[in-house]
């Protein structure tokens, strides 16, 4: 199948590229990653452009708009994104997903703002926090960076496996801020990178699937989390014995979690789904079985639309 050798290729270039001693070969991995200019051009309905937010630091995000809504002149909510990628890969231009966010900027006719933030291990956490609060903040601050088509009173916050980590510890930063124009109203977790030092069911049971395995998750951890810290650090357990922050008293909008049955991961997240329902939180989480993780990327298989129609259904809720 094809698929089956588009894995293994896929793994083969992680394999070559992340070292065991923790460094990246990061010449060789943007030379492999194919890029997606942004297009002015309507392409499958959708364009898209990018503003730098701060050139020191290579902060910037791609927006993509449905080609349909600026010729009528209508008002749509806005998604801003977090790519996944472990933290030490990919980047909003990456192909995949300049491919997937047209998609769900195409099925959900919304504006998405797809944000690069710095990678690890040269970057490790909180870096990647501190981008992505910071281009919430820059969105507020610069009306004229967002056409006016783009409600920034309904704003959503999403992301995508390492991407829905930093969609959380974001949502957990912007809860001590005020912001002016921008109003969250919900947070959509779609496969979401969270962990422990103990090893969970899901874990054990899984620990080779396609595109992730426990080995992989170990190797970004060490890559992202502070030097010296282990994966109880609160960034990766973010309701475990190291945690900091008592999420009941943050102020957390509404909050959709995807989660896969065949995904190494689904513990972690089934735990990041009991913490927001104990802190008091409004959360739903919903399992597509036969997903794997990273397996809504793939248009091929039937789980990307079972993703995409959840996000809709979510989106509406929030809308009226
Ligand atoms: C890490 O390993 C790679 C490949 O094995 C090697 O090229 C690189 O020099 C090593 N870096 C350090 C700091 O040990
Ligand atoms: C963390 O460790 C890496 C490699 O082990 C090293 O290059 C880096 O300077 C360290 N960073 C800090 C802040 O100690
Ligand atoms: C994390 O929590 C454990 C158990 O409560 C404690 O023994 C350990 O010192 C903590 N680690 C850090 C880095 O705070």
């Amino acid at each position: 199948m094809k698929l089956r050798l588009l894995f293994a290729f896929f793994k083969f270039i992680l394999n070559l590229c992340c070292h065991q001693n923790g460094t990246i070969n990061r010449r060789l991995i943007n030379f492999l990653d194919l890029k997606s200019p942004p297009s002015k051009t309507p392409r499958n309905g959708v364009i898209s452009s990018d503003t730098v937010i701060d050139a020191s630091r290579d902060l910037w995000f791609r927006l993509f708009t449905p080609a349909a809504t600026v010729l009528a002149g209508g008002s749509v909510p806005v998604i801003v994104y977090f790519h996944g990628g472990g933290f030490a890969l990919s980047s909003p231009s990456s192909f995949a997903y300049d491919d997937w966010c047209r998609e769900l900027v195409r099925e959900l006719r919304c504006a998405l703002v797809s944000v690069n933030y710095r990678l690890a291990p040269e970057h490790r956490c909180p870096t990647q926090y501190e981008d992505g609060f910071d281009a919430l903040k820059f969105l507020d601050d610069n009306e004229d960076k967002l056409p006016v088509y783009v409600n920034p009173k309904l704003c959503f916050l999403a992301g995508d496996s390492a991407g829905g980590n930093l969609a959380h510890n974001v949502v957990v930063k912007a809860g001590e801020h005020e912001f002016s124009r921008l109003k969250l109203i919900g947070l959509i977790a779609i496969q979401p990178f969270f962990g422990g030092k103990e090893r969970t069911e899901s874990e054990i049971r899984n620990p080779g699937r396609p595109l992730l395995s426990l080995k992989d998750t170990d190797w970004y951890w060490r890559a992202f989390l502070p030097n010296g810290s282990d994966r109880d650090h609160p960034a990766a357990n973010v309701f475990g014995p190291n945690s900091s922050v008592d999420i009941s008293r943050v102020k957390y909008p509404a909050t959709l979690i995807l989660t896969g049955g065949l995904d190494i991961l689904n513990d972690w997240q089934r735990k990041y789904y009991d913490g927001l329902k104990k802190a008091g939180k409004e959360v739903d989480l919903v399992e597509d079985p036969n997903s794997f993780h990273g397996s809504y990327m793939f248009h091929e298989l039937p789980g990307s639309y079972f993703f995409i129609k959840e996000i809709q259904n979510f989106m509406q809720k929030q809308l009226v």
